[in-house]
């Protein structure tokens, strides 16, 4: 018998319905839709000596937690199949709230040799040397490396499912067996890989973390930061990093990304649609140096990307190098009439960043990079042959 949806049991609903209601608690107005809290202070009861003030309960003050923020957290939860959630100020506050609630002095960390410019330097300087925590980058599609790299005090792995930029793909469920195999949790930015796109706690991660800046939003008008998983996991952050490092996220922004989060499906059909055709024609097309993609079958990645994400789509992202020195590759942007020059990601716009050929990061990713820069492009939701004329224009304008 089909199993009949029903609103309030996130497990009875498809994506696009889930992405509507999951989460959703009507409070005393009754209003279809969570109403922006913007109080930071509740009224307290006539003794309030017994209360906590390092309390993660609703009703205290915002950093404890808040209307919009608890809202957004059970949306999130239900989207990722996890137990709790807790939304931070930013991707980057996420991030560091899991390293700082997880791992301590003595620690030993393993983390992807390729990996967002933060997770870089928290690993490569900021932790290492102001706490003791070491870190050993890995090339996380060699398992045995990765075997290899596990210490008795490895408490954390962390990977992202499509890494920022070189979009090389991290097996979760292998990766989660190492971890666990080791007594060590494994952390997995899914930024590049939203729900219903990927679930990696359905694979055994054991935390998510989303930049909800990104596709979560999708909207580009606001920050924010995510962290989903068991309780026993996320409630440490949330007393810990959360309300004693203070990176809560501001309602407004709750508020904000929760509505932008309605789409995701939606959006998410659109941007993996329009990357794999975007990344199909720069492949074919002889000025184009390289193109990463890994729904592309030349892509290193390209099998455990299918069976991971299950044929939904191999994301929006996609890395690639017009035939030519760092300069070209600025006069290609240049040359973009559609496609707008920018730092973020997952927006409904089409953004493209050059990065260089210098710096200590740039010197993990693969030949070419190194050799020609590249072109880190999040393919929007603009029409799909809008963007393939627009790439095909700049081609022709740079190299005329
Ligand atoms: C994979 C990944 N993780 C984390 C972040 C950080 O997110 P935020 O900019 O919201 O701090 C980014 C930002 O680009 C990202 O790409």
């Amino acid at each position: 018998m089909p199993v009949r949806p029903d609103r309030t049991r996130p497990e009875t609903l498809h994506d696009l319905s889930l992405s509507v209601h999951g989460g959703k608690a009507l409070d005393s107005t009754l209003a279809l839709r969570t109403p922006l809290v913007m109080a930071n202070s509740y009224q307290l009861p006539d003794d309030p000596s017994e209360i906590s003030w390092s309390a993660t309960a609703p009703g205290l003050y915002t950093r404890n937690t808040g209307v919009n923020q608890a809202a957004l957290e059970a949306k999130l939860a239900a989207m990722e199949g996890g137990e709790n959630a807790v939304a931070l100020a930013s991707g980057v506050a996420a991030l560091h709230a899991v390293f700082f609630s997880h791992v301590r002095l003595g620690d030993h960390v393993i983390v992807s040799d390729v990996t967002y410019e933060a997770t870089w330097r928290l690993w490569t300087e900021l932790l290492p040397q102001r706490y003791g925590i070491e870190a050993t980058f890995v090339d996380v599609t060699d398992l045995d490396a990765v075997r290899r790299a596990m210490r008795e005090e490895t408490k954390l792995v962390c990977v992202e499912a499509i890494a920022n930029p070189t979009t090389k793909v991290a097996d979760i469920r292998a990766l989660a067996e190492i971890a666990h195999a080791a007594g060590a949790l494994l952390m997995v930015d899914s930024t590049f890989t939203p729900p219903p796109l990927y679930r990696p706690l359905a694979d055994g991660a054991d935390l998510v973390v989303h930049s909800l800046t990104k596709y979560i939003n999708g909207h580009g008008d606001a920050m924010g930061g995510a962290v989903v998983g068991p309780h026993d996991l996320i409630q440490p952050i949330k007393a810990d990093a959360m309300v004693d490092v203070g990176g809560v996220i501001s309602p407004f922004n709750a508020w904000q990304i929760q509505r932008g989060s309605v789409t995701l499906p939606l959006r998410l059909r659109q941007h993996l649609a329009s990357a794999q055709a975007v990344a199909e024609l720069l492949d074919s097309d002889e000025r184009v140096a390289f193109v990463e993609y890994p729904g592309l079958p030349s892509h290193p990645g390209h099998a455990v990307a299918t069976r991971q994400f299950g044929g939904r789509g191999y994301g929006g992202m996609l890395a690639f190098a017009v035939d030519g020195d760092p300069d070209t590759q600025n006069r290609f942007v240049a040359n973009l009439r559609l496609i707008t020059s920018g730092f973020s990601l997952g927006h409904d716009d089409s953004l493209v960043v050059h990065t260089g050929t210098v710096g200590p990061r740039v010197a993990t990713y693969p030949e070419p990079f190194r050799r020609l820069g590249h072109l880190r492009l999040s393919v929007g939701i603009e029409d799909t042959d809008d963007l393939l004329a627009d790439l095909a224009q700049a081609l022709d304008a740079t190299f005329c």
